[in-house]
């Protein structure tokens, strides 16, 4: 299948030698072509250039072309954090805290994640796969053809390995590209509350050594938290991960101080997610890692927690992801052209700068940077091409509309 996109008016994110991330000032500009041609061939970027460089594909047969006149044509978003295997939904919850209640107040009640779990744990694997692969297809829709995705709401030896066998299968059932994550230590299951170390040895001794077996995940991620685990007790775990072969990750300083950078930085983790109450001693931390800070936008917006210090952690040279957390409590959407508008409106980022986010650096953050996140010769064709739009700005500057028009994933259009 050969496909040749011409006369597109800005083609966004060409890299003529590919980088695995960028950085701090370099965050500031994205290399754009005017009047450009891209040309795919079977799942992968095969040229791009200048229309006026043209100089034809003589050898071509069966191309379909598409004319993008007035249209941008981007790299796919790559959606780095996401939880987007789950059953039912938590809009009871969603109202509580209209109500006043806290999300923290609500866990303590047995709502939130252990809300989830519940539902999780009786939910059949079809039903887990149909609902999830809905989800995927609206999120492939809004330009996402990378996504990371969490298991957390099993609690439970058999459930666990449920959401990963759910999202082994979505592997195979999916055009997006998808990357596993344990997330066992998502929170305490309440018959554990009085003995939280029989939980952790359960997630050490019993729920990894399967995983590793099935080689059902790429990644352990912990929710390093009050009330749910601690600084040490996620080194501990995810020393143990990386033993299985799961590179790390940890859920943040999301709603407070807790360790989890320090600990997410002591354990090599290739990415902190949320960082609303980071502080200078972590961005200190972080400049001597290779872990990549991630702003998990639609979460905070969602429980109106104070933002992550995004300009401070750029402006410190350090680089910066953002993903959805696309998940029924705490971030119910995976739109990642509204988190591109939230990284521009409420953190004054640039939209080369959220565009970099949501690209590269969210690639790198699932270990797909070689491959995904920029328009670059042999990467995977994951692109999609808008509306008739006069520049890129105007994706983050049109928030809550949908202006991606068509979508290419692995080198076929899928809408
Ligand atoms: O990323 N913070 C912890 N985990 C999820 C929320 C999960 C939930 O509330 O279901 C998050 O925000
Ligand atoms: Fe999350």
């Amino acid at each position: 299948m050969k496909i040749l996109i011409k006369n597109i008016k800005q083609l966004v994110q060409t890299e003529d030698i590919p980088k695995e991330k960028v950085i701090g000032k370099d965050m500031k500009s994205i290399s754009c072509i005017a009047n450009a041609w891209l040309a795919i061939e079977d799942d992968k970027i095969a040229g791009f250039g200048k229309m006026e460089d043209w100089e034809g594909i003589s050898d071509w047969t069966n191309l379909t072309i598409i004319d993008a006149t007035n249209k941008i044509v981007m790299p796919c978003f790559c959606d780095s954090h996401t939880h987007i295997v789950y059953a039912g939904s938590r809009e009871g919850e969603f109202v509580d805290r209209i109500n006043g209640l806290t999300y923290e107040q609500i866990f303590e009640r047995g709502g939130g994640i252990l809300n989830s779990s519940k539902k999780l744990q009786n939910a059949s694997e079809e039903e887990l796969v149909e609902s999830a692969l809905k989800r995927l297809h609206e999120i492939a829709m809004q330009g996402t053809g990378a996504v990371e995705i969490k298991s957390g709401y099993g609690l439970c030896v058999e459930a666990e390995l449920k959401m990963l066998r759910v999202i082994k299968k979505l592997k195979t059932l999916s055009p997006l590209t998808i990357k596993a994550t344990f997330l066992g230590a998502h929170a305490i299951p309440k018959e554990f509350q009085e003995a939280r170390r029989k939980y952790i040895d359960l997630l050490i001794n019993e729920m990894m050594p399967k995983i590793a077996e099935e080689k059902l995940a790429d990644f352990c991620d912990v929710f390093c938290e009050q009330n749910y685990f601690t600084k040490e007790e996620t080194i501990e775990i995810l020393g143990h991960a990386k033993k299985h072969g799961m590179i790390p990750k940890v859920h943040a300083e999301q709603l407070s101080n807790y360790g989890g950078v320090l600990a997410g930085v002591e354990a090599g983790a290739i990415s902190v997610d949320h960082l609303e109450y980071v502080g200078d001693k972590e961005i200190e931390a972080l400049k001597n890692s290779k872990t990549m800070p991630t702003i998990l936008p639609g979460a905070a917006f969602f429980l109106g927690l104070p933002l992550p210090p995004a300009r401070k952690i750029i402006e410190a040279g350090l680089p910066l992801a953002v993903a959805s957390d696309y998940n029924p409590g705490s971030s119910p959407s995976g739109n990642m052209n509204l988190m591109l508008s939230l990284c521009c409106i409420q953190y004054k980022m640039t939209p080369e700068e959220a565009i970099n986010a949501a690209t590269i650096n969210s690639a790198y953050a699932m270990g797909l940077s070689k491959t995904h996140g920029s328009i670059a010769i042999g990467k995977q064709a994951n692109i999609f091409i808008t509306k008739e739009i006069p520049n890129y700005s105007f994706i983050p500057y049109s928030f809550g509309s949908n202006l991606v028009e068509t979508v290419i994933i692995a080198g076929k259009v899928i809408a």
